[in-house]
């Protein structure tokens, strides 16, 4: 049986990458961090219903001895990093925490690998948020990057610290540089989740009201479920390298929002009000991606459409409410 073991188990990705992990075949450990309120913690794996399938064990991402510790009991044969201080927005409030996490907390997880397990496969995840200012209108493996943020500058560091040791000590080291990735599991807090959430409680009678930063940002915005699946296709090939994982369509703020109400009926335009609290010291306007590469090397092509997925997340957020469920899953990776 092969063992994964996957920082950020707590998280969408985390969450999603375990479920298909599991239904692989195998044993799958994941990290926590100790907090005194653990009570939400593994609410994403209960959603998907696989929490007592996994094997959560304690650790912290800025604590190397701890993570050594770990690979060398569990010795796995892949690992994948996906630990952060995801939300962009907070990197600027706390900068040097979200260096600290994001970026040497990957160098960390490699170092950790590279003592105790060299063997084992290595996955980091990148960001598209590392073409930030793009300098180039779709963006691929070879556009530079323009980091606009410091969780994007502590992605770049941490992206090339994986090819460095890939280079250095021949690890297994792979980057998939992923384009925004949403679904039901989306924190609350990142824009697709905060759309569906608030049509959904408009939709009930909750609230009239949803309220915005910039509306006219585009992203790439693909399916969760479909870009765990391209993390793990990096691991079973013959050499490792870096891919973009993105759907290569790129959709405003708005036109996410206008999808999200059509879905019930409702006008977008009646209930959005901007507030310039939600804008960014500095912005990343339009990013869409170009997976050409991961198409024809890894043969991953995503499966579910935007409407699908924007459909999928309305009709959860609905449930969710209407079961008096809390809604707002904290955040932990
Ligand atoms: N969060 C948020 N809240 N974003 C808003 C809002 C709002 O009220 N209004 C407009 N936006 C805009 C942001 O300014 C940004 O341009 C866009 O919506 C997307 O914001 P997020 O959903 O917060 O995601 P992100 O693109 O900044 O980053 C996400 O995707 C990256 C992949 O490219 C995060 O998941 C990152 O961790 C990830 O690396």
């Amino acid at each position: 049986m092969k063992r994964a073991f996957i920082t950020g188990i707590t998280g969408q990705d985390g969450a999603y990458l375990a479920q298909f992990l599991l239904r692989q075949g195998y044993e799958v450990f994941g990290l926590v961090r100790r907090s005194s309120l653990p009570e939400n913690m593994d609410a994403r794996l209960k959603w998907l219903g696989i929490a007592s399938d996994v094997n959560l064990v304690d650790g912290n991402l800025i604590d190397l001895s701890s993570l050594q510790r770990l690979i060398r009991k569990i010795r796995p044969d892949e690992v994948y990093n996906l630990a952060a201080q995801s939300f962009v927005k907070t990197s600027w409030a706390q900068p040097l925490l979200t260096g600290q996490v994001t970026g040497l907390g990957a160098a960390n997880v490699l170092e950790a690998v590279r003592l105790d397990c060299p063997e084992a496969r290595f996955y980091q995840a990148s960001s598209s948020e590392m073409y930030g200012l793009a300098q180039e209108p779709r963006q691929s493996e070879k556009t530079p990057f323009y980091p606009r943020s410091p969780y994007a500058v502590a992605k770049v560091y941490a992206h090339w610290m994986t090819v460095n040791y890939r280079e250095s000590f021949r690890l297994f080291a792979c980057c998939g540089i992923l384009f925004n990735h949403e679904s039901p599991l989306r924190g609350i807090e990142f824009v697709t989740r905060k759309i569906t959430d608030g049509v959904a409680r408009i939709k009930l009678g909750l609230q009239d009201k949803l309220v915005l930063g910039n509306l006219h940002a585009k992203r790439d915005w693909g399916h969760a479920r479909d870009y765990v699946r391209a993390m793990w296709m990096m691991l079973q090939e013959v050499e490792a390298d870096d891919y973009v994982i993105a759907t290569g369509r790129a959709t405003s703020v708005l036109e996410f929002c206008r999808m999200a109400f059509a879905h019930v009926g409702l006008n977008a335009e009646e209930h959005i009000e901007v507030d310039a609290s939600f804008l960014r010291p500095a912005e990343v306007d339009f990013l869409q991606g170009d997976a050409t590469k991961a198409h024809e090397k890894l043969g991953w092509q995503p499966e579910i459409t935007l409407e699908e997925m924007v459909q999928e997340m309305v009709e959860a957020d609905l449930v969710r409410l209407r079961q008096g469920l809390k809604t707002g899953v904290t955040d932990l990776a």
